[in-house]
């Protein structure tokens, strides 16, 4: 009997301790605007799966001709096709884009450009996890997640600016509360995989936030977004031994369909122009760590990838 009773009441506390993680990792605000974007353009970077794909289905359904940009062409039209199919539209076009070669993001610029008459919203989503040097020479997180879009937003700007009123939305990451800034180094390939990434989802909320403090005025705004810990293909690069783990917490963590809802949100609410600039979590503006919020760090970041990219003459 007291066997029974035990076991009924640890079950009732396993059943508690989930509906608590449940209700505050896994179940995400949903972005419930009705917005259409009939006569706009949206560009997803790595837009052929997890948060990306789910993002681009959404803003695609709401009528916007969606540019998806991957790397690899198969998996690219794979995706390509299972956006239109979810959406009903036809207008989602896959262009290639590899974000760790700064060749590849010109090329891509200048064919987006030539091709491509309108601009409206620009999602930098793509990530990596993942410890390389890239063929420029920097380490792959820093170029990937930072430089290569930072080079992107620079390059299509203007069609920004032609567009407006226009977004810039950077995928960042709570994971950014551990990055560090240290200009000596953080370009150069780091051992530490995590490390990189941290670093990485940091840069990406303090190019937000100078990019906003430059776009003054102009009716383009921007936003960092943590989507929050999402089921996607982001940990395919974890060693073998962790996969396991990785599977296990798969049943705590929210579905890629709720992990855009922040990026959608960012992408198409009306009435949050006044917070560009800001970092955002399940669909509202949050405070990040005080690294994040140095607006000289920020300003001296720009400066750095200006000088990687030769920007600056
Ligand atoms: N999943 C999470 O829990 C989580 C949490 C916080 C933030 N985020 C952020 O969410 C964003 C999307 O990640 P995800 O979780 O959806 O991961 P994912 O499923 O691995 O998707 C990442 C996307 O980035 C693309 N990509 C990687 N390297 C690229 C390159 N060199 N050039 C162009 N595209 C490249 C991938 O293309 P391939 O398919 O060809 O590799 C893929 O389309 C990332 O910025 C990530 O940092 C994710």
């Amino acid at each position: 009997m007291e066997a029974a009773g035990a076991l009924v009441a640890g079950a009732a506390l396993l059943l508690g301790l989930y509906a608590l993680i449940y209700y505050n990792v896994v179940a995400a605000t949903w972005c419930r605007n009705t917005v259409s974007l009939r006569g706009k353009t949206v560009l997803i970077t790595g837009g052929n799966t997890g948060i990306g794909k789910a993002t681009a289905v959404d803003l695609a359904r709401r009528g916007a001709r969606v540019i998806v940009a991957c790397r690899d062409q198969a998996r690219g039209e794979s995706a390509m096709h299972d956006i239109r199919r979810e959406s009903g539209n036809l207008e989602v076009i896959l262009m290639i884009l590899d974000l760790s070669s700064l060749n590849s993001v010109r090329a891509f610029a200048q064919n987006f450009l030539e091709s491509e008459p309108r601009l409206d919203i620009l999602i930098n989503n793509a990530g990596v996890f993942q410890g390389a040097e890239t063929t420029d020479g920097y380490d792959q997180g820093f170029q990937v997640n930072h430089l290569g879009h930072f080079l992107l937003t620079h390059l299509l700007l203007d069609r920004l600016k032609r567009c407006t009123p226009s977004r810039v939305v950077n995928v960042s990451s709570s994971a950014h509360t551990h990055g560090r800034i240290d200009f000596r180094n953080m370009h150069k390939q780091i051992k530490s995989a995590g490390q990189s990434y941290s670093n990485s989802k940091l840069a990406n909320i303090l190019h937000v936030r100078e990019l906003a403090k430059q776009l003054e005025g102009t009716n383009i705004t921007c936003y960092a977004v943590h989507p929050g810990v999402v089921k996607t293909e982001i940990a395919r690069f974890f060693p073998w031994w962790s996969q396991g783990l990785i599977w296990f917490s798969k049943l705590f963590i929210r579905s890629c369909e709720a992990g855009a809802q922040t990026s959608i949100y960012c992408a198409t609410e009306e009435g949050i122009e006044r917070l560009s600039g800001r970092y955002f979590a399940d669909c509202q503006p949050k405070v990040p760590s005080l690294l994040a919020c140095d607006d000289q760090l920020a300003k001296k970041l720009w400066e750095f990838s200006d000088r990687l990219l030769g920007l600056t003459s």
